[in-house]
């Protein structure tokens, strides 16, 4: 049986931290389903159209990776797709709290779906959609935190040249 995941995020916008957690899933799973999902906790820099084109080009050289978006629970998603599992990215500590209880919320709602963490590779460990999306906004150099297609939109979005300060 073809082993699936759901990779579930916000992806405001897709970094290379994310990148490397497909990756890796793919080492494990034959097929990710990479799905933006709602975070009722989030304020969007992207619209879900742009979120998308953002991940589709950037992950064009995977093979066996879908995008998709979906309004409602993860769990429902995850049923309807055939996943037997959900892949999340874990970096510090500080994930550690947030991700455990997400966890076993689906849990509770889907017993029959597991959570699966991958340890982020040690380059992505401070890099999250918001300090990037902070950083750029005045300019800051996130060049190599993220797809250059994800630099130019940022650029755009912010009105702004994000400069290499180190090169
Ligand atoms: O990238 P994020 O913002 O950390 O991803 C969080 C996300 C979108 C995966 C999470 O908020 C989510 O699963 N939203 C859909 C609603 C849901 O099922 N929530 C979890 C159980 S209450």
């Amino acid at each position: 049986m073809e082993k699936i995941a759901i990779y579930p995020g916000s992806f405001d916008p897709v970094t290379n931290g994310h990148i490397d957690i497909i990756e890796r899933g793919l080492l494990i799973f034959d097929r990710i389903i990479v799905t933006i999902l709602e975070n009722p906790a989030k304020s969007l820099l992207f619209s879900l159209e742009e979120r998308v084109d953002l991940l589709s080009e950037s992950l064009k050289h995977l093979p066996n990776v879908e995008i998709d978006s979906y309004y409602g629970l993860l769990v429902d998603y995850a049923r309807m797709r055939n996943a037997h599992a959900i892949l999340r990215g874990m970096r510090a500590v500080s994930d550690f709290e947030y991700e455990f209880q997400m966890a076993l919320m689906n849990r509770k709602l889907e017993r029959d779906i597991q959570t699966v963490f991958l340890m982020t590779g040690l380059r992505w460990i401070f890099t999250s959609s918001s300090i990037i999306k902070e950083a750029a906004r005045f300019g800051g150099d996130i060049e190599s935190m993220v797809p250059e297609i994800v630099r130019k939109k940022l650029e755009e979005k912010f009105n702004v040249k994000i400069n290499n300060r180190n090169g």
